[in-house]
């Protein structure tokens, strides 16, 4: 059994930027890995402590296991002087912040730091702290990134919300917009930047940032864990070429079970999460310890492609992720069997649901050992709120035929609850992945896209695409459209039928593929289109 070598990941694959290394394989920047401080803390930091962090981020030998950033959170805020000129809290940080991140840089790691998007900080709004009045990014956008990365040195800024959307109702892409061209226009450094805003903000992040949160803040409890892995399931097509959904900082070492830390951490490696460590490194359990210094999950959260798993079936309560490792389309594959339920969950997941065949290895990621190989389904029990990590490697990859809405990039989505009818992933009883895509279509922009559609070879497919049968209310019914384009050559269908709640209807058509990738697309650009449950391709045969 090919055992996965935790071979120096950051090494191999911390490159640039995207890099095209040849049509299957690609180098990008991999999730960040580090602590913050506020899981632990809250505004109450200073000087000593983020010394002693970064000490013990070395004396734990995490910083061998790859984590590198010590990140300042809110709490290091003094005021705002009469030139506008930031300056420390005066008792927790009387020395300033430039003598902390030289002191990190010293170590070998990397130094980071927060701010807010307005005025106020969400620490002055929730933590009482008066400091963080007048001491937002808002107006100072410029003074401030010189300040941070080219006074004091720091590699990567968070930027929080709070005064921007509680007090000053800021548009977020317009805001974020211009924050970030400041901080471009003071350095050319390569500073690692993400977006709080405690959902996903739209697909304009990927520009702005390496990472953007998903979800409110995380607290050290299971449905804390199982709500941001709820939120994360279908925001897998918004992630990619080292731009990463955050699931917020960890909370291992923090009071949950060992099960659930393994949960906790083995999902957030599996989606490509930033790996922040949010408890005090000084006395962190041992066993939280070794599960976070764990080399086969953080060689799966670090891998050189730096996809998110997505999901491919439900099995009972679980769910069934899956993405490619080291090479796309290879026969490298990562599992994870998640079991958020509070009753055992029995797992069988033919191999071909995995687009693999023939002998496949299996290898347990958590446990770091090898099972037995198998030949046709995947069998697993998997206990209540378990997870299992699985690495595949299978004789062959196949051909994929089923594509899910659960995939699909949703070109106008958001979470930011703004718009009434914004596109949307939704439960549909009846739909094959229990999701449908809803709302599609009205204007042109507001598509569904599936952009890895693969053929093995090019020529005619059959497509069944099988949507929701719309209700009959008025002359809705008629207006529906649908628009597919196939690499840019549109089919039109209309004269949907109308059906039953809970079930799904089917039309079919004939498309042609290129050998490779295609992109396929789903929208309408005057009226809605149906609800989209998915679409399954078959080769014809001439
Ligand atoms: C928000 C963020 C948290 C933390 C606090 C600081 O709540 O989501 O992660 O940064 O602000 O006040």
């Amino acid at each position: 059994m090919k055992i996965i070598k935790s071979k120096h990941l950051i090494t191999a694959c911390f490159a640039v930027s995207t890099l095209s290394v040849s049509a299957h394989k690609k180098i990008v920047e991999t999730p960040i890995m580090g602590w913050s401080s506020w899981n632990t803390y809250r505004v109450n930091i200073n000087d000593e402590l983020i010394r002693k962090q970064a000490d013990a981020m070395v004396s734990t030998g995490l910083k061998n296991s790859g984590y590198s950033y010590v990140n300042i959170d809110d709490g290091f805020f003094g005021w705002r002087d009469e030139n506008g000129l930031l300056h420390t809290h005066p008792e927790r940080f009387p020395n300033g912040l430039k003598d902390i991140s030289d002191y990190i840089h010293s170590l070998g790691l990397k130094a980071g730091i927060y701010s807010e998007a307005g005025a106020n900080t969400c620490g002055s709004l929730w933590d009482a702290d008066k400091n963080g009045i007048g001491v937002g990014l808002y107006g100072f956008e410029h003074q401030d990134a010189d300040l941070f990365f080219n006074k004091w040195g720091f590699d990567f800024i968070k930027i929080d919300y709070c005064g921007a959307g509680q007090q000053l109702e800021l548009d977020e892409k317009e805001r974020y917009t211009s924050i970030v061209k400041a901080i471009r226009s003071v350095s050319n450094r390569n500073i690692s930047v993400n977006i709080c805003r405690w959902a996903y903000p739209g697909t304009w992040v990927r520009d702005l940032a390496r990472s953007w949160r998903i979800s409110s803040d995380i607290s050290a409890n299971w449905n804390s864990v199982k709500h941001i892995i709820s939120k994360n399931m279908y925001l897998s097509a918004f992630a990619g070429d080292g731009h990463y959904n955050d699931m917020d900082m960890l909370e291992i070492g923090r009071g949950m079970s060992r099960a659930e830390e393994e949960t906790h951490f083995g999902m957030w490696c599996i989606m490509s999460s930033p790996l922040l460590i949010g408890c005090d490194l000084t006395s962190i359990p041992e066993s939280s310890l070794s599960l976070l210094k764990n080399k086969e999950l953080i060689a799966l959260n670090q891998d050189c492609l730096g996809l998110q798993a997505y999901i491919v079936a439900r099995c009972g309560e679980g769910y069934v992720f899956v993405k490619d490792l080291e090479e796309k389309r290879g026969k490298i594959r990562a599992v994870a069997l998640y079991n958020p339920s509070d009753e055992v969950c029995s797992f069988s997941v033919p191999l071909s649901v995995l687009e693999l065949s023939g002998k496949t290895k299996v290898r347990d990621l958590i446990n770091m050992k090898d099972e037995n190989s198998v030949k046709d389904n995947l069998k697993f029990d998997v206990q209540p709120h378990g997870v299992k990590i699985l690495k595949l490697e299978g004789e062959n990859r196949l051909e994929p035929s089923v594509y899910e809405a659960e995939r699909a990039y949703l070109n106008m989505y958001d979470d930011l609850a703004k718009r009434k009818r914004g596109i949307v992933a939704m439960p549909y009883h009846g739909a094959s992945g229990g999701m449908i895509v809803s709302n599609i279509g009205g204007q042109k922009d507001n598509y569904a896209e599936w952009r890895e559609v693969y053929s093995e070879n090019g020529g005619k497919y059959k497509m069944t695409v099988y949507y929701v049968p719309i209700e009959e209310k008025g002359r809705e019914i008629n207006d529906r459209r649908l628009e597919i384009s196939v690499n840019g050559n549109m089919v039109i269908l209309s004269d949907f039928e109308s059906g039953n709640t809970g079930t799904v209807l089917s039309r079919e058509i004939t498309v042609d593929l290129m050998k490779g990738y295609n992109v396929i697309r789903m929208g309408s650009r005057y009226t809605w289109s149906p609800d989209i449950d998915r679409f399954v391709l078959e080769p014809c045969n001439e």
